[in-house]
């Protein structure tokens, strides 16, 4: 699905005019490439095998949204060969290397600048949270305003993949054709439906790929186990945050919080507390957040505009990053709120790959 938005973004932007791609399938090699993508828009030639090391170590650069099995079975023999091109890649598998840089260009430029002129040679997409708050609230976070923070996150299905989003959409057609002739009669009893809608949660909703309902419920648990209390996507959010933004020692950011699935369909949100290190007026804070970057958007904090622009259904398939409900909180004046929402499949994923691909080709 990555993939997929990663093409047509790269359409979108005529990315493929600046380049001479070459198409890898890890299931259709020797099939047609897509014919969008020739040079000047003609023929693209053939699929080759993702798994010919000997032909991908030919190119200088190679973009990847195969997933983590991939990248584990197959960069590490290029890199062994002596491969020396750009490895940019969507799996986090090697995020955390010391020798990979998390690419999120508007926020980090400058290192992943430096990184090229020192040789990295790996650049890796971040998590899809992450790179959203840090979008949305790179105003404060670049500019070191932030102690520390709670991000506690409402992700959507798009998370998991494809096939959960389509469990999501059945699910809620199976909870409502569950009672669809009571929902007919305005005159049956809501606590009869209810009542007949959970019973099918429990007991006959197909769960097979969240593992437990999510239609008219949520999971309070994403990805790994640590087995410290905390969950792998939580603890994304803290070393993710640090290594994009190159802050280490005093200028180390705590983030931590909980990250919840819920019911949306491809936009990630999250509700945020900052302890500030200054006290900024509410003004001065929103005035920094739009400054920061052209996709970061101010939503006033008022009920009728965070209904209207601060939600999944209006966030979705755009680059915007709607940042909101910024206030001053109750525990200090260098404590405030914020809740941020954006498509976890854009910014979240595809688009920070395609601009780091244009960086290195010298397009952006
Ligand atoms: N781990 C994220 C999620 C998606 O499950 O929503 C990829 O960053």
């Amino acid at each position: 699905m990555v993939g997929s938005v990663l093409m047509q973004r790269m359409q979108d932007e005529g990315d493929f005019a600046t380049i001479n791609p070459v198409f890898f399938s890890t299931s259709n090699a020797g099939g047609a490439a897509p014919s969008f993508a020739g040079a000047a828009g003609g023929d693209a030639g053939k699929l080759e095998d993702a798994f010919d090391v000997e032909t991908l170590a030919k190119l200088p650069i190679i973009v990847t949204a195969q997933g983590g099995d991939y990248t584990k079975q197959v960069h590490g023999e290029l890199r062994s060969r002596g491969w020396e091109g750009l490895w940019i890649d969507a799996a986090s598998t090697l995020r955390m290397n010391d020798d990979s840089i998390i690419v999120l260009d508007p926020i980090n430029r400058d290192v992943i600048d430096k990184g090229l002129a020192n040789g990295t040679k790996d650049f890796i997409g971040g998590n899809c949270t992450v790179s959203c708050m840090l979008m949305g609230l790179g105003g404060l976070f670049k500019n070191g305003l932030v102690e520390w923070g709670t991000s506690m996150t409402y992700q959507a299905a798009s998370g998991g993949g494809a096939r959960h989003m389509r469990e999501l959409l059945n699910q809620f057609g199976t909870l409502n054709a569950q009672v669809s002739s009571e929902l007919d009669d305005p005159a049956s009893a809501i606590l009869d439906i209810d009542r007949k809608v959970l019973a099918h949660q429990r007991t006959d909703v197909d769960a097979s790929q969240f593992g437990v309902p999510l239609a008219g419920s949520l999971i309070p648990w994403i990805d790994a186990d640590l087995g410290n209390g905390q969950s792998k996507e939580e603890w994304k959010a803290g070393v993710e945050t640090n290594k994009i933004l190159g802050t280490s020692g005093d200028e180390h950011i705590i983030m931590d919080g909980l990250c919840i699935r819920i019911g949306a369909m491809r936009s990630h949100s999250q509700a945020l507390t900052l302890k500030l290190r200054e006290d900024l007026s509410v003004a001065e804070i929103e005035k920094l957040l739009d400054a920061d970057n052209e996709w970061a958007r101010v939503v006033p904090n008022t009920k009728e505009a965070s209904m209207a622009d601060l939600t999944p259904v209006s966030a979705s398939g755009t680059l915007d990053i709607p940042v909101g409900r910024i206030r001053k909180l109750e525990m200090g004046p260098q404590y405030i709120s914020a809740f941020t929402v954006g498509d976890q499949l854009l910014w979240g994923a595809a688009e920070p790959l395609r601009r780091m691909l244009n960086i290195a080709t010298g397009n952006l």
